[in-house]
């Protein structure tokens, strides 16, 4: 299958990936070029690693699927399109609408939203019908769930078709037929979000993560994961979500986006990065 990329940030490039790992050829595209880089960079970073584990054979293989597109015209002929741009209702129309006006017409077309019904954005897309959500979790080549969410003008054949293809990859997908803001997943998540943020000032951080991570045996703690998935698509997404009306509120968050704390990706956020911080027992 040839499958187009559009968006090279945390989780275009990870998708990509996981398509270049199943055996794919896989085109990517982002308009700022130094994302396609680090893109690049973070993804050889990953396959050597899976590599060194023995999951993986020949890193030069699974590089040499994955070409960087000039372009959105460039998916013209791909097989899949998957749209991961940044959570913005108005950015992912206008890209949606681009690559539908380019795709053929056998394409199936998917948008890796965390939070904005399919059946909203399906409006830009030129084939509706063929239009499905895939929303793959950070980090995409570790997470096993994918959710395939059916908007309401999906064709059931393309909705069963983007179901086969995610069990393709070696992942479990969830089939989500409400189309409703957060979905499944993120639906859980925005209220554990909102439970650990409203114990802040009671708690810390650090107590709250505690709790999670030794007594409710989550993978991180709550706090580290916002940072994991960036405090900036977390705000994003919350202003997606709100419009939508459904609560994803934890004011620290979007001060530390104004402070320049991003979470992970920039060093910090509700916790400082630089000293590889672990959870402890407080
Ligand atoms: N590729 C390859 N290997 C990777 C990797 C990647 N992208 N990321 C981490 N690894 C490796 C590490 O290098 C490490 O290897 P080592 O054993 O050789 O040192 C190994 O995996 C384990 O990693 P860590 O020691 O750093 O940490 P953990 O054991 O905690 O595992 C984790 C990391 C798999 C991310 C785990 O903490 C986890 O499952 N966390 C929860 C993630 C989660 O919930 N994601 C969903 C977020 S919500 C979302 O994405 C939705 C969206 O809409 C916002």
């Amino acid at each position: 299958m040839k499958v187009g990329v559009l968006g090279a940030g945390q989780m275009g490039s990870g998708i990509a990936e996981v398509f270049a790992l199943a055996g794919h050829r896989v085109g990517i595209f982002d308009v700022d070029k130094s994302q396609i880089e680090k893109a690049l960079r973070n993804i050889r970073w990953s396959v050597e690693k899976l590599t060194e584990k023995g999951k993986v054979k020949d890193v030069e293989e699974v590089m040499s699927r994955i070409e960087v597109l000039p372009g959105v015209e460039a998916v013209r002929g791909d097989d899949l399109i998957l749209e991961a741009v940044f959570e913005d209702f108005n950015v992912k129309i206008d890209v949606l609408r681009k690559a539908s006006e380019e795709a053929n017409d056998e394409s199936i077309i998917a948008s890796n939203t965390s939070s904005i019904p399919i059946t909203e954005l399906s409006r830009a897309v030129r084939m509706p019908a063929r239009f499905v959500g895939m929303h793959f979790f950070n980090p995409p080549v570790l997470m096993p769930l994918v959710e395939v969410i059916r908007g309401d003008n999906t064709g059931p054949i393309y909705f069963n078709r983007a179901i086969d293809i995610v069990r393709g990859l070696g992942k479990t997908p969830l089939p989500v037929r409400k189309d409703v803001p957060g979905f499944v997943v993120n639906r859980i998540l925005f209220r554990i979000f909102n439970a650990a943020c409203g114990l802040l000032g009671k708690y810390t951080v650090e107590q709250i993560d505690s709790v999670a991570y030794y007594e409710l045996g989550f993978p991180m703690g709550i706090f580290m994961l916002l940072d994991y998935t960036g405090l900036d698509l977390n705000l994003s997404i919350s202003k997606e979500v709100a419009k939508r009306g459904l609560r994803l509120e934890c004011p620290p968050v979007e001060t530390l986006v104004k402070e320049g704390k991003k979470g992970t990706k920039s060093g910090a956020g509700f916790y400082n990065w630089a000293s590889r911080p672990r959870i402890m027992m407080v």
